[in-house]
């Protein structure tokens, strides 16, 4: 079964520092995400938002502060334990492909937990995976073995997703069903905390986007009302995404930034540009 609504896990980086052989990566981070929140991190190359992430699965521990999943202080738990209640896709997905055919390798996560099958076949169907289940994960192109890792992660059904630049190279169709798992995770009560430059995926999933700019938030703001504004992304070196710039262009109605919002208020609009 998916995870009820409510199953995700609230999550805390308190004035989090984090330093590489003394390169500051972050520099005083405090980001409180409530359960359930879809949260998009962006900002340039070498910003802190990989760091920022793997303090998560206590992959990295932070120098000072804390950070915590839940009522869990991530520094207490050893990394399988906080698998159990994180599912993280790493930027470099071939990290983390290891079995012999796709179907299991995403099925060992699972397995680990004493999970059944059927969120292995959900999150296989939902990834457009199932015809090539039996592949080795590495004759699958980077791109698709991205979308495995994925899977991996979906069918252990954790209450708080990470992923680290999902959609990178994916073509329209993965990027489509990445956008609709992901947003039935959201309904169904997940806490999803996802890295992107894609602003367009971003703008389709995120309800809060947060800005890192040389480890520290430069912009936190609720998605619809930052992607919409494209004076207050210029500074931040971003631009609107397509849906949200057409429907500022028109003037549209609630000011959409998803295609489908997009095209509802265009339906609903009069054109009268032409003069005729
Ligand atoms: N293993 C490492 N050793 C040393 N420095 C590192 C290491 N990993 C990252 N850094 C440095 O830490 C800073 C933050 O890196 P990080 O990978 O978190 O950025 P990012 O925002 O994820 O960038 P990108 O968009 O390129 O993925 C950068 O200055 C980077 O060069
Ligand atoms: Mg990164």
């Amino acid at each position: 079964m998916s995870a009820a609504p409510g199953r995700g896990h609230a999550v805390r980086w308190e004035a989090v520092r984090f330093a590489y052989d003394g390169v500051e990566a972050l520099r005083g981070v405090s980001l409180d995400v409530p359960a359930g929140t879809t949260l998009a991190i962006l900002g340039p190359n070498g910003a802190g938002k990989t760091t920022l992430t793997r303090l998560l699965i206590g992959l990295l521990r932070p120098r000072a502060g804390r950070v915590s999943v839940g009522d869990w202080d991530v520094a207490a738990k050893r990394p399988d334990e906080l698998a159990a209640r994180v599912g993280y896709v790493f930027q470099h997905a071939d990290q983390q492909l290891f079995e012999r055919t796709v179907r299991r390798d995403v099925a060992f996560g699972p397995q680990r937990l004493g999970l059944g099958d059927g969120g292995v076949e959900r999150a296989l169907g939902e990834l457009g995976l199932l015809g090539g289940a039996e592949s080795h994960p590495y004759d699958l192109p980077a791109p698709a073995r991205k979308l495995v890792a994925l899977a991996g992660v979906l069918a252990m059904e954790p209450g708080v997703l990470v992923l680290d630049e999902p959609t990178a190279g994916l073509d329209r169709a993965g990027r489509d069903r990445v956008i609709a798992a992901l947003r039935r995770r959201s309904v169904d009560g997940v806490t999803v905390v996802v890295v992107s430059h894609d602003l367009a995926f971003v703008a389709e999933v995120a309800e809060r986007i947060v800005v890192l700019r040389e480890g520290v938030v430069v912009a936190d703001a609720p998605a619809g009302r930052l992607l919409g504004d494209a004076a207050a992304l210029a500074p931040l070196g971003l631009e609107p995404p397509p849906a949200a710039a057409v429907g500022a262009a028109l003037g549209l109605p609630g000011a959409p930034i998803r295609v489908e919002d997009c095209a509802a208020a265009l339906g609903g609009v009069r054109w009268r540009g032409t003069g005729a």
